[in-house]
């Protein structure tokens, strides 16, 4: 496996690769990586000759300086993993490499970028663009890889495509889960041991909720869902939205639409820890 720090080095060799005709496959992460990401190169090495990695904390798309400061960072871990995973490349630049001059790109994506994480975290599903779309014309992959955990990323990530063209199919691979229901995240690392023993309650409750749609109404399902991960001391949840899968807009009535999806953020312990995780009602 080879590590590239540099955008000319990574694509001269990615130039004899396809020259050979060979398919690529990118899996785009920020590091600290788990399951869920190996998941996600396996799934590129089965289905391409070549695999890229990236492991890139990007700057533009943290709005909160302290989340980016706390977010860990693992690089010689991350890529043992790589290679155990059968990858070929890691591509992990610096910032500067990656920015050589502030991008002041803004891509707007309504309403899939403008709700729930858009309006929470402003300026976070910019930044994913600006990255995402330099990783795709830097690498030039046929597939890319992103994991449903961060099931509205997928969504805005669709809309990027079509608006700047990109030739790339965008691979939908499944979340994550541990034992315990609780979704695999890098940010799991970061709760102490008695908010990492609370937190599978948000799944919990998420897939209790399923059964409720005979009896309670939309409204109801998700007053009950909040009331309930409330109730737990350590956990507040930020929000939690239930909406059309394909428009990503409020649903008021459970016939209202074949595909239904609930999403939510809640913090979890004092620091706090941000934990987001999306539940399937219908579709
Ligand atoms: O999902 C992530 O880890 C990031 O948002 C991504 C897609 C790697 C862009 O930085």
């Amino acid at each position: 496996m080879k590590v590239f720090e540099n955008i000319v080095d990574l694509q001269n060799e990615l130039f004899e690769v396809r020259k050979e005709g060979k398919q690529v496959g990118l899996v785009p992460t920020m590091g600290a990586l788990h399951e869920g990401h190996a998941s996600l190169i396996e799934r590129s090495v089965k289905e391409n000759a070549v695999t890229v990695v990236s492991v890139f904390l990007n700057p533009t798309q943290f709005n909160d300086k302290g989340d980016l400061d706390r977010y860990p960072r693992t690089l010689e871990a991350d890529c043992k993993l790589i290679e155990a995973c059968g990858a070929q490349y890691v591509f992990a630049p610096t910032v500067a490499e990656m920015y050589p001059m502030p991008d002041t790109r803004q891509f707007e994506f309504p309403p899939q970028s403008t709700v729930m994480e858009g309006k929470k975290r402003p300026g976070h599903f910019n930044g994913v663009c600006q990255v995402v779309s330099r990783l795709f014309y830097i690498v030039r992959p046929n597939r890319a890889y992103f994991g449903e955990k961060d099931w509205q990323q997928i969504a805005v990530v669709k809309r990027l495509v079509d608006y700047i063209n990109a030739d790339v199919e965008i691979v939908e691979c499944p979340i994550i889960r541990d034992e315990d229901g609780l979704a695999k995240s890098s940010r799991n690392s970061l709760l102490a041991a008695d908010e990492r023993a609370i937190a599978p309650n948000i799944y919990r409750i998420l897939k209790a909720s399923t059964e409720w749609q005979n009896s309670l109404t939309i409204k109801e399902t998700h007053s009950r869902v909040i009331a309930e991960i409330n109730a737990i001391e350590g956990l507040e949840v930020e929000y939690f939205d239930i909406v059309d899968g394909n428009t990503l807009l409020a649903v008021n009535e459970w016939a209202d639409s074949a595909y239904i999806v609930g999403c939510i953020t809640v913090y979890c312990g004092k620091t706090p820890i941000r934990l987001i995780d999306h539940i399937k009602y219908k579709g």
